[in-house]
């Protein structure tokens, strides 16, 4: 028995005016101050039904961490929400799943977060999840990334019953992202496509994500990389990230993530980047035991980036880009790095992307895709 779980999704111009449908009247909106500052936090207030009361928790850090959440419990449960609204990127979408479960059950410990717990949310509040970058697919997620205080590892919190009611992906809220974001987000959201497709988890339904995923974030990031505005690509790009997204959630990521979170753990390069270096090595890695399914993939991208492979493939489409494909290029000193390798290896080898890769990995293996991404 399987089982392919989804937010209900709201899509396209106009529709954060959804909101204004929702039987709620006491609204509690989780965000980052870059989204206050940039008014995106009173965009989606503007859209909230007539007579209601708004209040935003706006200092979302980079990195939510168990700390962090629970500091807010109080703050919502004297608010008493009836609808949360997570409006971000993956941290304060991923905060806000959080803080529902422990404004809804002030009972539990964040760590019970788990499939096997029956949560039995709902009882007080719905959630809407509302991404403001084209990548992390948490709005489709049923996981919440808390790091621990000293950030030394990230707690993959995941429950069927966090996944949104709604999500909203309106292009208004990422249709002036600046492009190193725009660029290190769809990454991401490629690898996910990638590794959904690939995943020792992968099914029926993740397959067809991934496919229009992959073909919708290939057709449409490089015109917007030449500046063009055209919403309907911006559009097309927010939504090919969150079929990725639907793809992985229902699937898994595999061996690029696992480096990638490594990668990023040690040193603070964006996850799109960190994940999206690795990607043309993991494929070509996994050749051996994915490569009729790479190689599917391979026409879901626009005609002149194809290549005899899927790393070719995929590293053309990187040229177009720009994407940094080395450590060097994002800053990174190799001798540290190769100081660090012991660690970084550890880290992945800990990751589930590990457990799940169609290719077994062992210690070496995973050495040696850390040395290729030296220059
Ligand atoms: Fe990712």
């Amino acid at each position: 028995m399987w089982f392919f779980r989804s937010p209900s999704i709201i899509y396209g111009e106009d529709s954060l005016s959804f909101l204004n449908n929702l039987p709620c009247s006491r609204i509690l909106i989780i965000t980052d101050r870059n989204i206050v500052s940039m008014g995106l936090a009173q965009k989606v207030i503007k859209e909230l039904p007539e007579g209601s009361e708004s209040m935003i928790i706006g200092n979302v850090p980079v990195e939510p961490t168990m700390s962090f959440i629970r500091s807010q419990a109080k703050t919502v449960n004297e608010f008493r929400p009836d609808l949360i609204i997570g409006l971000g990127g993956g941290s304060s979408m991923d905060c806000a799943k959080a803080c529902f479960v422990s404004y809804e059950r002030p009972d539990l410990d964040l760590y019970e977060i788990t499939p096997m717990v029956n949560l039995d949310l709902r009882k007080k509040a719905k959630l809407v999840l509302i991404p403001t970058t084209s990548g992390t697919g948490s709005e489709c997620s049923w996981a919440s990334v808390i790091s621990e205080d000293d950030h030394k590892r990230k707690n993959e919190l995941a429950s069927p019953e966090i996944i949104a009611d709604y999500a909203v992906l309106d292009p208004e809220m990422v249709k002036d992202l600046p492009w190193e974001i725009r660029r290190s987000t769809a990454v991401d959201a490629l690898t996910h496509a990638v590794e959904g497709y690939t995943s020792a988890w992968k099914n029926p339904y993740s397959d067809i994500f991934s496919r229009k995923a992959v073909e919708l974030i290939t057709h449409n990031l490089p015109f917007l990389s030449k500046g063009e505005k055209g919403m309907g690509r911006i559009m097309d790009l927010h939504m090919g990230a969150s079929m990725a997204g639907l793809s992985f959630s229902n699937s898994q990521i595999t061996l690029a993530h696992s480096l990638g979170h490594s990668l990023g753990a040690l040193y603070r390069a964006p996850h799109g980047i960190c994940v999206g270096i690795f990607l043309p090595y993991v494929i070509e890695f996994n050749y051996p035991e994915s490569g009729s399914q790479y190689d599917e993939l391979i026409s879901m991208f626009p005609e002149e980036m194809r290549r005899k492979k899927l790393d070719g493939t995929v590293r053309e489409f990187y040229r177009i880009i720009g994407m940094p494909t080395s450590i060097e290029k994002i800053g990174i000193k190799k001798e540290e790095y190769l100081q660090n390798m012991e660690t970084l290896v550890s880290l992945a080898m800990e990751s589930t992307g590990t457990t799940l890769n169609p290719r077994e990995t062992g210690r070496k293996e995973m050495e040696e895709l850390f040395m290729k991404v030296i220059k």
